[in-house]
């Protein structure tokens, strides 16, 4: 049986979209070589999903005021959708917040516990005393120790990458509230890693075939020495920690989740157990994670090389049972017009807005020609529509159009007899049949840039021969060198639909049924399997329509506005959208009582009907109004408030008022409705 292949990309947190800088990192050179095994046969699946817990999703839940599980809810869907569209081939895309995650996660955990791998640590830690909640990692922010940044991260620097953890912070406040934090004490899982240090050098020191960058990281790690790393958070948010787990430490497991790093890369395992439920053999995951011979492969991005190559590997070591990765070829980071990616400035290309505008295979090609492979690379529309122009269209498109153009013209629509070869054509299926081991090798060793130029090289090649053949003369001199040309230009057309298909999927598939074939595509059939004579080809169009300046300028222009410095909105000026403003529930309320509250000058309690209901409202209103002139107002409340104490009163809505320097106004209705009634 053929060895099996599990690939892996890093779980995208579900709190945004795409963009170009995932795709280059650790999605589109998994995406190729996932379809590169797959043609060849070999027995590959490919997970990947939505990474739901942590703090960044909290905080944006937050600031929208909606829970984490609608925000998860939202990205997941889109990131799914988008991903398809772009033509990414996951077996299974699953998602962190999914039951068979959490039973999984509390179970490796449970594993561990119970094989007496944590060390459990009491100690104080940051706290909110506002927000009544504990600071892990990004609810902190202040000034990093290291490069003196002052609005570092409570696990890491943005500015000089330094990893911290919340304590490290000097003049540490809340990312919730602003508060200073106080200590507080709480009790923790640790993963002791420095335990396992020396059986993860001896592991890492039989793969010297690892990327440089990626051996680079993992021994400066090493040589600085691993410290334990905790592996629980106080947190209201994530895979709660199982009690009878806690129970054996006496600690309550109240309140307490496993770090997002502890729970997301046992998504890989959960994902891949749903995976098999999918095909209705519940213990197939098994044969991938706990078979020694399977080659795990881990594609991400460099900020997740700790995570990959010691974390997790040390929590497989010490459960036991599971492969350790075969690789983990990690990409650097892509920038953007010369500058880094800034998700929080809108200085990105989001994969969602580009499927809108262009087709995915130009940004499969640009972004595979101009992979960060070992080094920081950065990308320009400038140069996607040079390379969609120039290469894809000019290139590869031209070969293909004028080819099926001449057999359809000239040969009847079907592929004609290939005659006596001469040199050069030797030389063109000589180039085809080297093609296969040759391409093939460079992306089973992650060189994507490599395949490109080879493939891109071949294609070249096929143009050349297509001009130096000149069938529009021979067609009229010499028919059998013109049909034996156009026979090899189809059989080069039949290889690039399946050499190119790992990055092209979306233009081969077109290739592919315009030579008229129906069949599946193998990488084995690449100048093996030949063209059948007279065999009917379909109608060519168009691959590739040139981009256009003005189409690249847009996009151009809006990277080039984003970068500008940004005012601070203030209330006044900033912009909501319609979901936005629908969330507040306006109704017709009439006030039915009305008096002052004691001691102050400012407030009345109101009492106010809406429909059937009676609420209590405290207004500041008391300088504009006496209690008398209001019984029996229609005026205009906002019902879904959340309600407050005011002076020791209950306050369940508030009512609109217009106010102009010192003068108050409630808003009312023009005409007479029932209390209650919506406005909208
Ligand atoms: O860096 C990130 O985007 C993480 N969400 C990657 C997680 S990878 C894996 F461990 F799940
Ligand atoms: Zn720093």
């Amino acid at each position: 049986m053929s060895k099996k292949i599990l690939v892996t990309s890093a779980l995208p947190y579900a709190n945004g979209p795409i963009h170009l800088g995932h795709l280059a990192g650790a999605y589109l050179p998994a995406d190729i070589f996932v379809r590169y095994h797959r043609l060849k046969g070999s027995d590959v699946i490919y997970i990947c999903g939505s990474d739901e817990h942590g703090v960044p999703i909290m905080l944006r839940a937050r600031k929208e005021g909606v829970s984490p599980q609608k925000i998860v809810d939202h990205y997941h869907e889109l990131n799914k959708k988008s991903f398809a569209e772009f033509g990414m081939t996951f077996d299974y895309y699953g998602r962190t917040s999914s039951a068979e995650h959490h039973r999984t996660s509390r179970e490796f955990f449970k594993d561990l516990a119970e094989k007496k791998v944590f060390v459990i640590n009491k100690e104080k830690q940051l706290y909110d005393p506002e927000a009544g909640i504990f600071l892990a990692d990004r609810f902190v922010r202040g000034t990093c120790p290291s490069c003196g940044y002052d609005d570092a991260y409570g696990d890491q620097c943005e500015k000089c990458g330094t990893s911290l953890s919340p304590k490290e912070l000097l003049n540490p406040r809340s990312a919730i509230t602003n508060a200073t934090p106080v200590l507080k004490e709480s009790t923790h899982w640790y993963l002791p890693l420095s335990r396992y240090q020396k059986k993860l050098e001896e592991w890492i020191g039989t793969h010297s075939e690892w990327k440089q960058n990626v051996l680079g990281q993992i021994n400066s790690w090493f040589t600085a020495g691993l410290n334990d790393r905790a592996v629980t958070r106080d947190l209201p948010w994530g895979v709660e920690i199982p009690q009878e787990v806690a129970n054996t430490y006496g600690v309550d497991a109240k309140g307490k989740v496993l770090y997002v790093w502890f729970d997301a890369p046992i998504g890989y395992i959960s994902a891949t157990k749903e995976w098999a439920e999918t095909k209705g053999r519940k213990n197939l995951w098994k044969e991938y994670w706990q078979n020694k011979e399977t080659r795990l492969v881990h594609f991400i991005g460099k900020d997740n090389i700790v995570f990959h190559c010691i974390i997790f590997p040390a929590m497989l070591m010490a459960q036991g049972d599971y492969v350790l990765p075969d690789n983990v070829p990690s990409n650097e980071f892509l920038n953007l017009e010369g500058n880094k990616l800034s998700t929080s400035r809108n200085y990105a290309v989001w994969l969602d807005d580009y499927l809108k505008k262009f087709d995915p295979d130009s940004l499969r090609y640009v972004l595979a020609s101009n992979m960060p492979e070992s080094r920081d690379t950065d990308f320009s529309w400038k140069e996607f529509q040079a390379r969609h122009n120039n290469e894809l269209a000019d290139i590869l498109g031209n070969f293909v159009n004028r080819t099926l153009t001449f057999a359809q013209r000239y040969f009847e629509g079907r592929v004609p007899k290939r005659y006596d070869l001469t040199d050069f054509d030797k030389e063109l299926l000589h180039k085809i049949s080297e093609a296969p081991e040759k391409l093939g090798h460079l992306i089973d060793g992650y060189q994507f840039k490599a395949y490109i130029r080879e493939l891109m090289d071949l294609v070249r090649f096929a143009n050349k021969y297509f001009n130096d053949k000149e069938p529009w003369k021979t067609r009229k001199d010499d028919l059998y060198s013109c049909s034996t040309t156009i026979n090899l230009c189809l059989q080069t057309i039949h290889a690039i639909a399946i050499l190119a298909e790992p990055v092209l999927p979306f233009s081969t598939q077109k290739m592919w049924q315009m030579l008229g074939m129906t069949g599946i595509r193998r990488w084995m059939d690449v100048g093996r399997a030949i063209l059948k004579e007279r065999q009917e080809i379909g109608t060519p169009e168009i691959l590739f329509s040139k981009i256009e300046d003005a189409t690249i300028e847009v996009e151009i222009r809006r990277l080039q506005k984003a970068l500008l410095p940004q005012e601070e909105p203030s209330p006044e000026n900033e912009l909501i959208d319609i979901e936005t403003f629908f969330k507040t529930e306006l109704r017709v309320a009439e006030i039915i009582r009305a008096e002052k509250i004691k001691k102050s000058d400012k407030l009345l309690k109101l009492q106010i009907r809406l429909g059937s209901e009676e609420r209590q409202i405290v207004a500041g209103i008391a300088q504009h109004y006496t209690p008398e002139e209001l019984i029996g107002k229609k005026v205009i409340a906002v019902a879904n408030l959340k309600p407050v104490k005011l002076r020791g009163h209950l306050s369940e809505g508030m009512l609109l008022a217009a106010s102009s320097d010192q003068k108050l106004t409630l808003l009312t209705i023009l005409d007479d409705l029932p209390s209650g009634s919506k406005i909208s």
